[in-house]
């Protein structure tokens, strides 16, 4: 079998969609492995998950550093310290400096609450109800220097149910999600998704 490509997950909180991949990840014919995943809270429950399942962990806090780009720097040389191949963002609620985002280009990866490009930034499923709109879901992509933004990897779609709230239709989204993580992990690390610039 190929070598399996060294896959670092950044986290911010609880880390549903970080379980998932490392869960895929267990079966070694996956064409990842997880090599580590960083969070930048103390507090993330995904961080305690990933200690248990005795994955590496770096935590730093944001607040400790002089500026973005420094806390940057720090989250590079971690990454490298882990032989990084491939970066899963998976709620990591830090916004990247332009430097770091166009250094990772090709080899980072995100997960979002909506269907691409509509509903960016913040409360998606929420943004999807206002709208009105009867069908939402969750995009996996290349993560470019613009937030939210960048190459669409994979999609999958739920439907708006009458009397959905957020809480209901994020969970519905999220249960997508799960499954859509890793499958697109597999595309890239097999080469299957190849960065292309939009
Ligand atoms: C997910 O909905 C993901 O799409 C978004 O942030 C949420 C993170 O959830 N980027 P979790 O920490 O993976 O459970």
């Amino acid at each position: 079998m190929p070598e399996r490509k060294r896959v670092a997950i950044l986290i911010s909180g609880r880390g549903s969609n970080m379980v998932a991949l490392i869960e895929a990840a267990r079966d070694p014919n996956f064409p990842a492995e997880i090599v580590g995943v960083f969070s930048n809270k103390a507090d993330a429950p995904g961080l305690a998950f990933a200690r248990e399942a005795g994955v590496p962990t770096a935590l730093r806090s944001h607040k400790d550093f002089a500026s973005r780009e420094a806390f940057d720097a720090e989250i590079c040389a971690i990454l490298a310290g882990w032989n990084t191949e491939l970066v899963c963002l998976a709620g990591f609620m830090r916004i990247f400096s332009t430097g770091f985002a166009a250094n990772w280009t090709g080899r980072m990866l995100n997960i979002h609450p909506s269907l691409l490009p509509a509903f960016k930034g913040r409360k998606p499923q929420q943004q999807a109800l206002d709208a009105g709109v009867t069908e939402a879901g969750c995009t996996v992509h290349w993560v470019i220097p613009e937030l939210d933004d960048g190459p669409t990897i994979l999609q999958r779609t739920v439907p708006v149910l009458a009397g959905d709230d957020e809480a209901s239709l994020s969970a519905r989204i999220l249960a997508e999600e799960h499954k859509a993580y890793p499958e697109a992990l597999r595309l890239v690390a097999t080469g299957a998704a190849v960065y292309r610039a939009d």
